[in-house]
């Protein structure tokens, strides 16, 4: 058995935590009687770089010829950049929009979790803590305002906001499916006090909830959704929510864990495609020092073989060994603390190979 992974390292330390993946991969590939077989293509800053646009068409061939995408992290410097442009199509992030709307990536999973071992790293205090989070943010990807129409005059500009059935119908399917194997809870967010587009929204929502009767639904503002998870992060089991919304609550989801640089992400389509990502963005100002956190990355890979691959054994293990090695007081600087042993991007990967 062979599978066929197509890799996009993108810019800063996109290179740096992707390398460590692979190796890792190799190593379950290995164990587990499987060949990965990597074909790189270029997306982002170095993309623009390179050819002039942050998606070029090789690129996306290789991901339609792929069973699944991993990638690494595109754009340049938050405080501003070389690829900063008026035209926001040549910028880094117009990569990654054009290649989860060519590929169909409609369903972002984002998982907020806390790790025992790093209870102390969220900026919560203890007593909300408790014994950790576990929430399961589902974004709409490749709908809504992002992907509305667009239009910009002289004196005023505007995004439309739309949904249709088809779209709602399916990325709540993917949230009470998810709901299903978690704690049988969807929480759907929306703006339905002032927004068509989420009184529809909820609608949808309510009638797929029928197909799930063991799912407990409960809809939330999203500005009380904002509040709520900094309140009681507990009553969250799954949130189900539009792309921008989503943009936004997964930011906050992922800073509750307070170790942005160990959360994983995948893009699914309706087959079995998907794209892998961390959480975390290119962070240039430590771009090839050997000390990213890659376990965002690692965890990432451990969601497409599950996902994407059908080898939800290899990502149980890739999954147990990065809890071993946290467990055993090894960190990289971003998330240690008095006492821990502090490895580097490379180390960590060995670390967790030798733990698989
Ligand atoms: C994300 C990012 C992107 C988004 C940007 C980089 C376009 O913030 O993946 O959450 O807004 O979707
Ligand atoms: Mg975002």
């Amino acid at each position: 058995m062979s599978y066929k992974i197509a890799v996009l390292k993108g810019d800063g330390i996109g290179p740096d935590v992707v390398d460590c993946t692979i190796g890792v991969l190799n190593k379950v590939a290995a164990e587990h009687g499987t060949v990965f077989e990597y074909t790189e293509g270029l997306i982002g800053g170095i993309a623009i770089d390179e050819t002039g646009v942050p998606l070029p068409g090789d690129t996306l061939d290789i991901c339609k010829r792929s069973d699944a995408v991993l990638l690494g992290a595109v754009g340049g410097a938050v405080g501003g950049s070389k690829w900063d442009n008026p035209d926001g199509s040549l910028r880094p992030e117009a990569g990654l929009l054009a290649i989860r709307k060519e590929l169909g990536l409609f369903a972002n999973l984002r998982p907020a979790v806390i790790y025992p071992a790093l209870k102390e790293a969220s900026p919560l205090k203890p007593e909300i803590v408790g014994e950790g989070i576990d929430i399961l943010v589902v974004r709409e990807l490749t709908g809504g305002i992002y992907f509305g129409e667009k239009h910009t005059e002289e004196d005023f500009a505007y995004d439309q906001m739309k949904y249709s059935t088809h779209e709602v119908r399916r990325i709540a399917h993917v949230a009470f499916k998810a709901a299903m194997k978690r704690n049988k809870k969807v929480t759907s967010v929306d703006k339905a006090n002032v927004l068509d587009v989420s009184r529809f929204w909820r609608k949808v929502v309510v009638d797929v909830a029928k197909e799930y009767p063991e799912v407990e639904l409960v809809h939330m503002y999203v500005d009380n959704a904002a509040m709520q998870l900094i309140k009681d992060p507990h009553q969250f089991d799954v949130i189900v929510t539009g792309n921008m919304f989503g943009d936004i609550l997964s930011d906050e989801a992922a800073m509750i864990t307070g170790s942005i640089g160990m959360l994983a992400s995948a893009s699914l389509a309706e087959g079995t495609l998907g794209l892998y990502e961390p959480v975390h963005g290119s962070a240039p100002d430590i771009a090839g020092k050997d000390i990213a956190n890659p376990i965002a990355t690692i965890l990432s890979s451990a969601m497409m073989l599950r996902y994407s691959l059908d080898m939800p054994e290899a990502a149980d293990d890739i999954e147990a060994a990065v809890t071993k090695v946290l467990a055993d007081g090894y960190r990289t600087a971003d998330i240690a603390k008095e006492g821990d042993k502090v490895v580097g991007t490379a180390r960590m990967g060995e670390l967790i190979k030798k733990y698989l």
